[in-house]
């Protein structure tokens, strides 16, 4: 490891079992030695608290902390994360064994560092244990006080639904029809799992930060019902991920259009950073990758380790740890391949890794002093991920939205990040864009609205799809014209509306104010009616019976603009207002790309580093104005300069 480069390894994060064979009898031999061996050869350790991962004997014992499926089936040994975060017992245990382990290790030369449990919310994020229905209950008293309130925020008057005793209320369970439950009842439920999620961790967290508060605490993984900013901002200090960038080849919808591969994974990225700006990568992708049963992803062609190790980097990561040293000869990953076959002897993949380690040895600490930058933003938030989930009347749009700008931004070399709007957020954190583009948000809270109203008062270009404004935070529909909360920012109503599916046919739109040109105007679509002289129309619709009415609108807002598109966005159509906007490229002036390479910057006050990441097999031809300097080789480059398939620069 020291002959590649490395620095740190991560250890421990499923060795419960080994830590307490038995209950209460606790040993360390295994990793006090290699954590010794770890310090003679100055790598640095993360420990892993092992709780993703229940011992036979625990389960058994106490059968109360299993997790039980909404249906009823308990889910056993056998897997990992079979457990539940309401157990009183679970979290008594959890404790017990963060405790001996902090105790044990927090003077550990080696150890800089904890992550705590792995990837909260992966394999399953959904928990009907008897306990898990106890403290939904206790959470919904909290939240609502009485029964009216509770009975009021989820409409229980319609179809008899209301509730008379506290003890009638549990999270949803099984109905006639297919899991469709109460749907405000579903988004409180989404918000309890995530609060309770976070209470589970800080079980751990408090006890690390009193028994070792000389060494970091984090965990990994992005994944559902969880409010991972809240998380990072009450218990963390900072965030990490576990980047597989062939997920996205392996998961994105066969129909897409032109898609990203590997390359759509630096929007995930962007949301990483949004949680902490720089980051810590935990699992970085080092070779073909599937489980016994499941995930196929091929072997990383030579070269592109290197590109995905870049590519978290260039978007924040300031430490990236490769997943995993040597494949395992058993379990379910025996197909989950490290930089290591299961021989251990030198491969390519391990070339590779040295090669990364050798570079970053000399280009690191440059590199770990800046930050992304970009003008452009992705609002998203909490709510309208888990009330989109099940309301699939602008649940599916958003990622659809989401995808089709990232990629007619990412193939124009325009930067961008995502930005959470949260209770917190302030009108600095948006004043660092220039343009917002929150394409879906039915949940609108009127205080987001003024927040919006005051970004745009002030400057700010804002975008919004369709479907956006007509529900409050319970996810009621307002007693308003759409889109509700907006539309005093946007200057319009919509006049009418409609799903673009079935026995629709596709229905098209028509931009003028520029350009010319015809986009689909896919999904849903929003009719318009411009109610202020400030609102122009900026295409029409071109199909149905609606054709000639307005499909998108720009409102003249104070000193800024707010758009109202009334469709599901597309690439197209994201590149006509983009077109419109004027945005280019920050390094159009000197810098000539081709659409295959990525570019992001990352910047301190001695000046930005752009990387430039090249996703295609093929060679890119890239044209420098100017001249700059590759802080990877330290070679200057001007004029013409062919960047091999795969390859990655790095010009200051
Ligand atoms: C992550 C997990 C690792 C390993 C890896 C490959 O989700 O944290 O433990 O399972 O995926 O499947």
């Amino acid at each position: 490891m020291r002959e590649l480069g490395f620095s740190v390894v991560r250890v421990a994060e499923f060795a419960w079992s080994i830590f307490e064979p038995t209950e209460g009898v606790f040993q360390f031999g295994l990793f006090d030695r290699a954590l010794e061996l770890a310090h003679k050869h100055g790598l640095k350790v993360i420990i892993g608290t092992p709780t993703a991962t229940p011992p036979a004997w625990l389960t058994h014992k106490y059968p109360e902390v299993l997790n039980v499926t909404q249906e009823g089936v308990t889910l056993h040994h056998g897997l990992r994360r079979h457990y539940n975060y309401s157990s009183q017992k679970y979290r008594e245990l959890s404790a017990i064994i963060t405790r001996r382990m902090a105790e044990h290790y927090k003077d550990h030369p080696a150890v800089i560092g904890w992550q705590i449990d792995n990837e909260f919310n992966c394999e399953i994020n959904e928990f009907y244990a008897p306990a898990d229905h106890d403290a939904f209950r206790e959470w919904c008293i909290t939240k609502y006080g009485t029964l009216d309130k509770l009975n009021e925020a989820w409409g229980t008057v319609f179809w008899s639904q209301t509730y008379s005793e506290w003890e009638q209320v549990c999270l949803p369970r099984p109905t006639p029809g297919k899991k469709q439950p109460n749907p405000h009842q579903a988004l409180d439920e989404k918000r309890f799992i995530s609060d309770n999620t976070i209470s589970y961790a800080k079980v751990q967290t408090d006890i690390l930060r009193e028994v070792a508060p000389h060494q970091w605490l984090t965990t990994n993984g992005l994944f559902g019902h969880l409010d991972s900013h809240r998380m990072q901002d009450d218990l963390l200090d900072f965030f990490s991920y576990d980047s597989y960038p062939q997920f996205s080849t392996i998961y994105y919808d066969k129909n897409e259009e032109n898609p990203l591969a590997d390359r759509g994974w630096s929007q995930t990225l962007s949301a990483v950073r949004s949680i902490s700006p720089n980051f810590c990568i935990m699992e970085q992708q080092a070779g073909p990758g599937g489980w016994v049963n499941r995930m196929d992803m091929p072997s990383p062609k030579p070269g592109q380790m290197r590109l995905w190790t870049y590519q978290s980097i260039a978007h924040g990561a300031n430490m990236v740890v490769y997943f995993r040293w040597r494949t395992a000869t058993f379990g379910n990953e025996i197909y989950w391949h490290g930089i290591n076959d299961y021989h251990n002897k030198l491969n390519r993949r391990v070339h590779e890794a040295g090669r990364i380690g050798a570079e970053l040895a000399q280009a690191g600490s440059r590199i770990a002093s800046t930050r992304y930058t970009a003008d452009i933003a992705m609002l998203r938030d909490y709510d309208n991920e888990w009330d989109g989930e099940y309301d699939v009347w602008h649940g599916p749009f958003s990622r659809q939205s989401g995808k089709a700008w990232f990629k007619a931004l990412t193939r124009r070399h325009i930067p961008s990040d995502t930005v959470y709007v949260r209770t917190g957020t302030t009108i600095e954190d948006l004043k660092r864009y220039k343009v917002l583009i929150y394409p879906h948000p039915a949940i609108m809270r009127d205080e987001t609205a003024a927040l919006l109203e005051q970004y745009t008062r002030e400057g700010g270009i804002i975008i919004f799809g369709c479907r956006t404004g007509y529900k409050d935070e319970r996810g009621h529909c307002y007693m308003r014209p759409f889109p509700g909360a907006a539309a005093a920012l946007t200057g319009i109503s919509v006049e009418e509306f409609t799903m673009v599916k079935g026995t629709r046919e596709a229905v098209s739109m028509k931009w003028s104010g520029g350009k010319e040109a015809l986009t689909g105007a896919d999904s849903f679509n929003d009719v318009l009616l411009p109610e202020s002289d400030s609102v122009v129309v900026v295409a029409h619709y071109a199909s149905d019976y609606y054709a000639g009415k307005p499909a998108v609108t720009k409102n003249k807002f104070g000193e800024g603009e707010a758009w109202y598109f009334g469709a599901v966005f597309n690439e197209s159509s994201a590149g006509q207002i983009i077109e419109r906007l004027g945005l280019v490229s920050p390094a159009a002036d000197w810098l000539a790309l081709p659409e295959q390479v990525e570019l992001s910057i990352r910047q301190d006050a001695s000046g930005p580093l752009h990387f430039l990441l090249n996703y295609s097999e093929q060679p890119a031809l890239i044209t420098l104005s100017e001249e700059k300097t590759d802080l990877l080789t330290g070679k200057k480059l001007s004029g013409t300069v062919d960047l091999e398939g795969y390859g990655v620069l790095v010009l200051s």
